[in-house]
């Protein structure tokens, strides 16, 4: 049974404001994606002892609702929240219509029949968390750096329809950063020095980065990025959410003591061996009166441009960025000081805190510390997000955050890697054990994926997952989600399910975290290198968890099917998948290459050692890359797989916005005399992301993507100089040798200021699927027999 009703045991008092108690969110949602139903669904919202409006004095509750068969006729749907109605809504639309949204392939909700079945009854769900939450502070640089209105809108509607109540809102916080810095004193030439550039932010506004490298902050993406974010704010509300807002953390420009030379600031760390101009981050103390000023000036700002929509708000402070003391009375001094500055601008204040630190920094954060640091909070002013829950949980070590409330996270995902990969059981059954613990206070349950990048379906399960005090059964899980995902056919081919459930059992079900613990890379995302690819572990682990071959099968069951069933090539969810099967069957047949190259290319060991297969195998890894990209180019999903779709969304917010002077006096970065200069610096910032992250390799394919167009452009070139100088030259044991090292660092930095479509073959258009794609995956599977047999 999959919905019970629960009653909170962790019963907390956050004093908080609420989203909109009105159906009008759900209604026009209905309206946006199933136009042909508007009148099919009646929704009303129940008050009564279930209040939504959470006060001081009244405690957040689960989220319930009912549906049932309207004597109209409609299919009616009653709730307790708007998102309470929403989630009945989804429940009805997979469980019947086997419809859904989806990201990246977008809404198929248009799709439900035109005769809606009755329901079996009247059906009760319940939530058993009375928060459901979503986003890393960093998804908004790895995934929404360039997101237009239309991503957005796509967004909130699946975060409404999977019950999220609770979505961090960070756009547009520099359009009040500014303000409070100008108010304060500071130029407009100190604090661009600050500020990081587009694809940037979420490290600046973790204090871990300032200053913007290859260009300065345009004023003008400050100004459309807050005029997006009233957009997203009002939908957010709208729906029934509660956006977690921004917050003064204490990161100024490092001037500060010019200003106010009676200052308490400290430095903060070194992040990630980057240049001291971009790091090394000012620190106003919370002590400071000064601070209070400023905070008490952010939220205020912030409330005249949204209203008051909310009290929560996230506020890191040393996230990868060690506390200038370890001192018990000083951490509890930061902590209550700060709470104290949010109080004061916003007496209902509730502050979000990432727990990343703790895992990150353990041993910076023994438990003494994060007791005294935490212990400056009243337990009902905080939230912590177990960020890492799957994986590296850190409630339990902290005896339940020492009683602060806390959000069970599933991360997943580093840098917007993609690879097929999940933790199944981990999702379903942790945090069903997490919130029969005796001492837990968990509140809650989401999602921190550092990026949106596909496994989507791993995603699902834990959102869907807070609406049953049982873990799911993965198996029925897996099954009914197929069903709604290739909606269209009377009858689904049996290849699509045996596939997902073959990959439900190996792919998806990693259970040895110890060799890896979140979304996988390929080798060919990496430097190239004879050594130190293979059998990487951790957050980008490069291991294979599983047996390749029964991944081939799964890949031959699920492309059998369209032979079946040849209308799956024009079905999106079909061809996006089979695209990201195919992927990853090529990616892993990269592998055995690469040991065979290796080793064959050799000199110094004559067992291995021949000229023949090094020279042939060598040309094999560059066209098994070659054979990738094209695949990835005729998807038909380019915002998913490629290249060009990325860059194109960067360099867009250089003409939909106005050049810099145009709506604020920052003048100082007014170095981009045209429209056409900006969009560079803006395809710069966007290339430096998925490839050196940081002026010169900081950290290095730390986001990196199989795409098409990058991997013809990038890893392409940095594989064939790998291969000429191996075949070549000498490499040592341990793979040192220098003057490839040499050729691959000039490649990388010359391909950062290159402007896409400039060079030959270089294009914006992309295959549209469909025949394409059929033709293409032909053709790869006859070029590639034994990779796909
Ligand atoms: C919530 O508590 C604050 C003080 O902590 C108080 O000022 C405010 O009036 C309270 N709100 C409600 C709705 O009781
Ligand atoms: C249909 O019935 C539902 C439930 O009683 C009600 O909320 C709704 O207003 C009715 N709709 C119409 C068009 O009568
Ligand atoms: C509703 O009942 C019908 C008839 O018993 C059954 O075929 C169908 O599977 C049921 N639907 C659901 C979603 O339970
Ligand atoms: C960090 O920046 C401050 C100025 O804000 C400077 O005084 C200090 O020397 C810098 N640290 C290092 C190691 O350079
Ligand atoms: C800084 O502190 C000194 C000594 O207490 C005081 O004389 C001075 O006025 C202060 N300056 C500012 C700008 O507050
Ligand atoms: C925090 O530390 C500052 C500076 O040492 C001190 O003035 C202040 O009283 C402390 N505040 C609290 C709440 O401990
Ligand atoms: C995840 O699941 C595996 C297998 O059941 C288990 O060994 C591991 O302890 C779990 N990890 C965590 C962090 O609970
Ligand atoms: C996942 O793997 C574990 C350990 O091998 C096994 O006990 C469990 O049954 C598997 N679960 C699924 C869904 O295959
Ligand atoms: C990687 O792991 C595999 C399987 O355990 C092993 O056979 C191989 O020798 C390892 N390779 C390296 C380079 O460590
Ligand atoms: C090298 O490999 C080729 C096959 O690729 C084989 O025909 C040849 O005999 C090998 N040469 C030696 C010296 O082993
Ligand atoms: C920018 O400012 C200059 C000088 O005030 C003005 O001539 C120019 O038209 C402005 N540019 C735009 C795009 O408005
Ligand atoms: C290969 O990796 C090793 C170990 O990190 C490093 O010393 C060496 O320079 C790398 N080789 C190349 C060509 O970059």
């Amino acid at each position: 049974m999959r919905f019970l009703t629960f009653a909170a045991s962790a019963a907390l008092t956050l004093s908080v404001l609420c989203g909109a108690q009105s159906t009008a969110g759900i209604e026009a949602l209905v309206q946006r994606r199933l136009p042909n139903h508007a009148n099919a669904f009646t929704f009303s919202l129940t008050p009564g002892p279930v209040s939504y409006v959470a006060s001081n004095t009244t405690t957040k509750q689960n989220d319930e609702y009912t549906v049932s068969n309207a004597a109209n006729g409609t299919i009616h749907i009653t709730g307790n929240t708007p998102i309470a109605l929403a989630s009945g809504l989804r429940w009805y639309l997979t469980t019947y219509a086997h419809v859904d949204i989806y990201w990246f392939i977008g809404s198929r909700l248009h799709l439900a029949p035109q005769h809606l079945s009755p329901v079996n009854g009247t059906y009760h769900g319940s939530s058993i968390v009375p928060w459901r939450y979503h986003f890393n502070t960093v998804t908004f640089s790895y995934t929404a750096a360039f997101w237009t209105w239309d991503d957005w809108e796509l967004e909130l509607d699946w975060l409404a329809l999977r019950g999220v109540n609770l979505p961090l809102a960070w756009n547009g916080y520099e359009k009040i950063l500014i303000d409070v810095f100008r108010e304060a004193g500071f130029g407009d030439a100190e604090i661009s020095t600050f500020l990081s550039g587009p694809a940037f932010q979420a490290w600046n506004r973790f204090g871990n980065i300032q200053g913007s490298w290859g260009g300065e902050l345009p004023m003008s993406w400050v100004d459309s990025q807050f005029a997006l974010a009233i957009q997203i704010v009002a939908r957010m509300v709208e729906l029934g959410m509660t956006p977690v807002l921004p917050a003064f953390t204490g990161f100024v420009p490092f001037t500060i003591g010019q200003h106010y030379p009676n200052a308490s600031f400290v430095n903060g760390s070194q992040w990630n061996g980057f240049p001291l101009q971009n790091t090394n981050v000012t620190f106003l103390e919370p002590f400071d009166p000064l601070f209070t000023t400023l905070q008490t000036s952010f939220i205020s700002k912030q409330a005249t441009a949204f209203g008051n929509v909310s009290s929560i708000y996230t506020l890191d402070q040393y996230n990868e960025n060690n506390p200038y003391s370890g001192d018990l009375g000083y951490l509890r001094n930061v902590t209550s000081n700060t709470i104290a500055s949010l109080k004061a601008a916003d007496p209902n204040a509730v502050w979000l805190l990432q727990g990343w630190l703790f895992y990150s920094s353990a041993t910076f954060w023994t438990n003494a510390r994060i007791e005294a640091y935490l212990g400056g909070v009243a337990n009902a002013d905080m939230i912590i997000l177990d960020l890492f829950s799957e994986s590296q949980p850190q409630w339990q070590r902290t005896n339940s955050y020492y009683g602060k409330p806390w959000i069970w996270c599933e991360l997943h995902d580093y840098g917007g890697n993609m690879g097929l990969y999940g933790q199944v059981e981990n999702v379903t059954v942790n945090p069903i054990q997490a919130l029969a613990n005796a001492s837990s206070t968990m509140v809650g349950m989401g999602l921190t994926m550092e990026g949106q990048e596909g496994n989507e379906i791993m995603y699902d399960i834990l959102l869907d997952q807070a609406w049953s005090s049982t873990p799911l059964s993965s198996a029925t899980y897996f099954h009914d989600w197929v069903t709604a995902r290739y909606h269209g056919p009377a009858t689904l081919p049996a290849g699509l399910y045996s596939a997902w459930e073959s990959m439900r059992k190996t792919v998806y079900n990693n259970t040895q975290i110890n060799v890896a613990n979140a979304v996988t890379k390929s080798i060919f995302e990496l430097a190239p290198n004879t050594t130190g690819l293979l059998n990487r572990t951790g957050h980008h682990p490069t291991t294979i968890q599983y047996n390749p071959a029964v991944l081939v099968q799964a890949w031959n069951d699920f492309y059998g099917a369209a032979a079946q069933e040849p209308s799956l090539w024009d079905n999106p969810a079909y061809t996006f998948d089979l695209t990201d099967i195919t992927r990853q069957v090529m990616a892993d047949a990269f592998y055995p290459l690469y040991t065979a190259f290796v080793a064959a290319s050799n000199h110094s060991n004559s067992a291995t050692y021949n000229a023949t297969t090094a020279a042939q195998t060598g040309q094999q890894l560059i066209t098994l890359l070659s054979s990738l990209d094209a695949l990835l180019a005729a998807s038909g999903h380019p915002e998913h797989y490629s290249l060009a779709y990325w860059i194109a969304e960067a360099r867009a917010w250089a003409s939909s916005s106005s050049l810099s002077n145009i709506t604020s006096a920052v003048t100082t970065n007014a170095s981009y005399a045209t429209t056409q200069q900006m969009a560079n610096f803006y395809e710069y910032n966007a290339r430096n992301q998925i490839t050196l992250w940081g002026p010169t390799g900081e950290i290095s394919d730390y986001a990196s993507k199989q795409w098409a167009g990058l991997i013809s452009s990038y890893y392409v070139p940095r594989w064939s100089l790998f291969v000429e100088y191996t075949l070549n030259g000498s490499t040592a044991a341990n793979g040192a040798n220098p003057a490839l090292s040499a050729a691959l660092l000039a490649f990388e930095q010359g391909w950062q200021t290159q402007i896409w479509g400039e060079a030959e073959g270089e294009s914006y258009v992309l295959a549209s699927g469909g025949g394409e794609l059929q033709r293409v995956v032909a053709r790869v599977v006859e070029g590639w027999p034994g990779v796909f047999a």
